[in-house]
């Protein structure tokens, strides 16, 4: 197993979620929201989100990919779609695990926004704002972070380490063939 160095707790995140939730709350009050989860990477996040939100939640799942190892191809494809019926004329936070280039939420902003919601917002964990291409700003961030690759709390890397309860940054092995 990779050596990895933690960049945020368990705790800290924990935090840190409960004011999300709270935050959200004071914009939602008593109006049903419907947080929209994007899989794989966040979903431990919209979990713990919608355990710390007081109000009426719904949850829907949306699933793209873009992703092949440490880097984004740029191309997104849509692998689970979302049901429209469920978006239309609703109050909508996109739940995302991290903003890198911002193509991913840009697609997915354009996508739940055709389905013509009340209102829409981002929410996303983590936001590596240094390696922005697409001009696109998340209403709601955890954490801005530096230009580092993160795994845990649903970060994968190639699939691996989702299930650490931290977020934490891999620290590569160098071997030196003599
Ligand atoms: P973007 O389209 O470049 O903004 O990338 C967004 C997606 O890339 C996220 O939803 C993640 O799935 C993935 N991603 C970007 N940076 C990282 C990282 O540091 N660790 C794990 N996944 C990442």
């Amino acid at each position: 197993m990779d050596k990895i160095n933690v960049l945020y707790t368990e705790e800290e995140i924990a935090k840190r979620v409960d004011e999300l939730g709270k935050e959200l709350y004071q914009k939602y009050g008593d109006e049903e929201v419907v947080f929209v989860c994007t899989l794989k990477g966040a979903v431990f996040f919209a979990c713990d989100l919608l355990k710390r939100y007081p109000g009426d939640a719904r949850i829907e799942f949306l699933r793209v990919s873009s992703y092949e190892g440490e880097s984004s191809t740029g191309k997104i494809n849509l692998k689970l779609p979302l049901d429209a019926e469920k978006i239309n004329g609703k109050n909508v936070v996109i739940v995302e695990d991290i903003v890198d280039t911002g193509y991913t939420l840009e697609y997915i902003r354009k996508y739940v926004n055709d389905m013509h919601p009340k209102s829409l917002v981002e929410c996303t964990l983590l936001d590596k704002k240094a390696r922005r291409v697409v001009e696109i700003e998340p209403t709601y961030s955890g954490f801005v972070i530096e230009d580092l690759f993160v795994v845990g709390y649903g970060l994968d890397y190639d699939q691996k380490y989702r299930n650490l309860p931290f977020i934490g940054v891999v620290v590569k092995e160098w071997k030196i063939n003599m």
